[in-house]
């Protein structure tokens, strides 16, 4: 390839603690908004967690993670992207006092991360609120929530200040916006919940988002602190006007999210939704004032482009995502939309309109992958799909830099096999790394290196050349 990743380029791999560390009640972790949801985001929740669930176990990471930094070193990674689970730090969020216990397993996993000189990226919070700020407070929805988070950030930014230097406050903030309200935490069912309520525990976010940039520069000047929005570019179905505003309309509310964080302020055109809809957000003095500590960085997550239309005929209501089918793009083995192209087209999005630097925080392929004895003997995977999928996409970020957008870094989602967030299964892989466990639990949770193990370490190791 004839682009140059900048120097420093940031390469590496995410995951996330509710889908990889298992011991859901270990050293004094509460039980997360996750432990309860063992059919993934669609299925029903359960009163207490149940053995059904992948996560309780998920692939033992945390009895496992220095097996898995040393993997994650050998393939060259720069950066590591991980969430810390609130319900470790506080098992039920309400506490005034964190549990030590917690504090000290991430002390050792960034330590682990260090000796490598791997930089910890670390989610505040990624799909994991504790449950009983869900049921207790109903989430986000209620504004003690702002005072509970900030006590944590606190707690973690005082505490991993010279171990972590990039921070993201929510992942995908915006998937509030569908049940089960991912990033809010909320009990209330959508049918039950309210426009008013939900964005709300939107303005909450917000402001508690605001907050941790505050105060993770009070406390640690260096670092830093980005959001995490869920994008996924809306192209009009056709080019009639009615179509292309159907587009703009869905994408204003994804850049809702990144807009009030790169800017400091709520946009025109959702002063104008909440005016038609009779939504009147209740906000404090300061709230004006703590949105201004915008982010140093937007980060994103980015998998799927969609197409809007004013027909309603072709819609599926039943898409994760929502929006129309692309009659011009695959899809991957769970039908999501395959588009490398999107992923330059939205990083020139975000850096035209905020002019930030950018971080690519998720992107991947989940496929069925088959583990095979190779002829040397190792047991492998032979992943050219997501090789492929890698490749196209990378070359795309290649694309934008080239277009003059600042990337910060890449992180491939899944970097080593995990469970899923929509399905909930261990069969929808991601990694560069397999994992020996199955949707029926069984698996000795053995680690084998796939081929894309090496082509990414090459990948790293020539700084992109070799894409
Ligand atoms: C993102 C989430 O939405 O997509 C991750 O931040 C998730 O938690 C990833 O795992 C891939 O989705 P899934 O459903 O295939 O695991």
């Amino acid at each position: 390839m004839s682009v140059i990743f900048p120097e420093g380029f940031l390469w590496g791999g995410a995951v996330a603690a509710n889908q990889c560390e298992g011991a859901y009640q270990e050293d004094g972790k509460g039980w997360s908004t996750q432990d309860v949801a063992p059919q993934g985001i669609r299925g029903p929740i359960t009163e207490v967690p149940t053995e059904e669930n992948l996560k309780l176990i998920g692939i033992d990471f945390y009895h496992r993670y220095k097996e898995d930094i040393k993997l994650f070193a050998e393939m060259g990674f720069k950066v590591f992207r991980t969430s810390i689970a609130w319900s470790r730090i506080f098992p039920n969020g309400d506490e005034l006092e964190p549990n030590e216990k917690g504090l000290q397993f991430y002390d050792d996993l960034f330590d682990e991360c260090r000796k490598y000189g791997i930089e910890p990226l670390v989610t505040i919070s990624h799909y994991e609120t504790p449950l009983h700020l869900s049921k207790r407070y109903n989430g986000w929805v209620n504004r003690k929530l702002i005072g509970f988070y900030e006590r944590y950030t606190r707690t973690i930014f005082t505490r991993y200040k010279d171990k972590v230097k990039y921070w993201l406050t929510f992942n995908e903030i915006n998937s509030i916006l569908e049940e089960p309200f991912m990033s809010g935490g909320i009990y209330t069912p959508k049918r039950e919940l309210s426009k008013q309520d939900l964005y709300q525990a939107i303005h909450h976010e917000f402001v508690a988002s605001a907050l941790a940039v505050k105060i993770g520069h009070e406390i640690h000047p260096q670092a830093q602190i980005g959001c995490m929005v869920l994008s996924m570019p809306t192209y009009p179905l056709t080019p009639n006007p009615e179509d292309v505003i159907a587009a703009m309309e869905a994408e204003h509310k994804n850049y809702f999210f990144a807009d009030v964080h790169a800017r400091g302020y709520y946009p025109g055109y959702m002063k104008r939704f909440f005016r038609e809809h009779d939504i009147k957000i209740q906000t404090e003095p300061e709230d004006a004032e703590i949105l201004k500590h915008t982010v140093d960085f937007i980060s994103f997550s980015y998998y799927v482009s969609i197409c809007e239309t004013l027909n309603d005929g072709s819609r599926k209501p039943t898409d994760l995502f929502g929006g129309v089918p692309n009659p011009y793009l695959e899809t991957s083995d769970w039908g999501w939309q395959i588009d490398p192209q999107g992923l330059r087209y939205v990083l020139n999005m975000f850096y035209d309109r905020y002019q930030k630097p950018l971080f690519v925080v998720e992107n991947g392929l989940g496929a069925k992958d088959e583990l095979i004895r190779s002829d040397d003997g190792e047991l492998t995977v032979h992943d050219d799909y997501r090789i492929k999928y890698l490749n196209d996409h990378l070359v795309q970020v290649g694309e934008a830099i080239k277009d003059g957008v600042e990337v910060m870094g890449y992180t491939s989602w899944g970097c080593i096999d995990l469970v899923s967030a929509s399905s909930a299964q261990m069969s929808k892989r991601y990694g560069f790394i397999y994992v020996d466990r199955n949707d029926d639990h069984s698996g000795t949770l053995e680690r084998y290196r796939k081929k894309s193990f090496y082509w990414y370490k090459d990948v790293i190791t020539t700084n992109g050349q070799s894409l």
